[in-house]
């Protein structure tokens, strides 16, 4: 098979790492890719956002299965683009894909399907919405209804703020279009967790769990980032909150999305919040995590080639997927300042000196002058598949000081569990 995956983050390296590995695949393309995709695919400059020129490059070059990874080329409609043109495609279109590109659309799908979360309305001026702020007690959440690339959802602790934030996401257009609806939402408390899902139109089957650190520094200090690691299995899924989970949300999910004739081929990734064994969803992506697909992917023992075919097929059982009984860790290393602003360029030393045993998922990195160099906020994420996430972390972090390069900076508590 000749397969082509879209995006340049650490995700789509490990979708590229595990798609090298299927006996499957005979040449693998990816748009437009980063230094360490590029030494397993052929990479091809196109933006992720370009839809023509992506689908007329899959079907030049008789591409039998794309992947979209990030969630813009979804929202744009490149499922729909390609499959017009008769090629496989493993991701959401455009209309499945609302789930990410409107959060009111998402929280109305939620609400009538009786999938628990949060308490919630839906504006589209201004004057309401500050009218509504009443009705909620403090904190109160203010989302911008679209893509916001993540920084899209204020948490504001007073009315006054919460004002402030309708008036800058709905008037400034501190986001653009993506703020034309918000929606204001009840404060939930607990502890977050995503679940990860292959959804072949009919079938909705969980992931292995993970537990993500979306917070810039040690100790859960410092602004929000994209991620900074991860590990996996999640011990806060237990049997009970499984139990929860697959009742309340996953069965809700598939009648809503039968009833609406929503035909979901890809993953839908179910972001939670968790209490008491119970969880709320607090939101939808219609694509893997990033970074949980570092070490999920890593723990899966099945063709990931083979699976996404199945996917795309709407064939998909429980039974497909085999996953290691062994334990992944990822450490994301960014550039400093990240995730406000940083300096790209810095030549990334000692790549060379990491032990066989240890995977690097690239992210921001670009081949200069036969350099490996930074070119974005996270650079790379560190990654070990181990006996248990004791043995995986203290791997990494025995590694991590080789690679050297100028500001760095990483977490060293990643899936330190000892202090939870
Ligand atoms: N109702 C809520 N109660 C408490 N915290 C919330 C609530 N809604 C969102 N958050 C916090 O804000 C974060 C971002 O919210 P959400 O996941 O809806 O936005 P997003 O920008 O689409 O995120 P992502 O980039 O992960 O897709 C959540 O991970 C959570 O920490
Ligand atoms: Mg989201």
């Amino acid at each position: 098979m000749r397969v082509l995956v879209v995006g340049n983050g650490g995700r789509e390296h490990a979708i590229c790492w595990k798609i090298n590995q299927s006996i499957l695949v005979e040449k693998l393309f990816c748009i437009p890719g980063n230094a360490g995709i590029q030494e397993i695919a052929e990479c091809v400059d196109f933006s992720i956002d370009d839809i023509q020129a992506i689908t007329g490059f899959a079907k030049d070059n008789a591409i039998d299965l794309t992947i979209i990874g990030p969630e813009i080329p979804l929202v744009l409609g490149l499922a729909d683009s390609l499959k017009k043109e008769g090629l496989k495609v493993f991701g959401p279109d455009k209309e499945a894909a609302k789930f990410e590109g409107s959060k009111a659309y998402s929280k109305d799908f939620m609400v009538k399907y009786n999938i628990p979360t949060a308490q919630y309305g839906v504006f589209t001026n201004t004057d309401n919405a500050i009218h509504a702020l009443g009705r909620f007690d403090i904190p109160i959440v203010v989302k911008a209804d679209g893509l916001a690339a993540g920084k899209g959802v204020l948490i504001c602790e007073s009315k006054v703020e919460a004002e402030e934030a309708i008036i800058e996401i709905m008037q400034k257009r501190q986001f653009g279009s993506a703020g034309d609806q918000i929606v204001i939402e009840e404060f939930l408390t607990g502890t977050e967790a995503s679940l990860l899902c292959f959804v072949d139109g009919n079938n909705i089957i969980p992931m292995e769990s993970a537990r993500d650190y979306k917070k810039a520094y040690d100790g859960d200090k410092g602004l929000n980032t994209g991620g900074m690691g991860c590990f996996s299995p999640n011990p806060i899924y237990t049997d009970r909150l499984k139990a929860y989970i697959d009742n309340h949300i996953i069965s809700n999910i598939r009648t809503g999305l039968k009833e609406e004739n929503i035909d979901f081929r890809g993953v839908l990734f179910i972001g939670l919040m968790i209490e008491n064994d119970q969880a709320k969803v607090l939101e939808f992506n219609v694509r893997f995590g990033d970074p949980e697909t570092q070490v999920i992917l890593p723990r899966l023992e099945s063709d990931l080639v083979e699976i996404m075919m199945k996917v795309v097929e709407g064939k998909l059982q429980e039974s497909d997927l085999v996953w290691s009984v062994k334990e992944a860790v990822a450490v994301v290393i960014a550039s400093g300042g990240y995730p406000n602003n940083y300096e790209k360029g810095k030549i990334i030393n000692g790549l060379d000196k990491i032990d066989d045993d240890i995977m690097l998922f690239h992210a921001g990195t670009i081949l200069k002058d036969g350099k490996v160099v930074t070119n974005g906020g996270r650079v790379m994420a560190v990654a070990c598949i181990e006996e248990n996430v004791e043995k995986a972390r203290n791997k990494i972090y025995n590694n991590i000081g080789n690679i050297i390069f100028d500001n760095m900076q990483y977490r060293t508590d990643i899936a330190k569990l000892s202090d939870d």
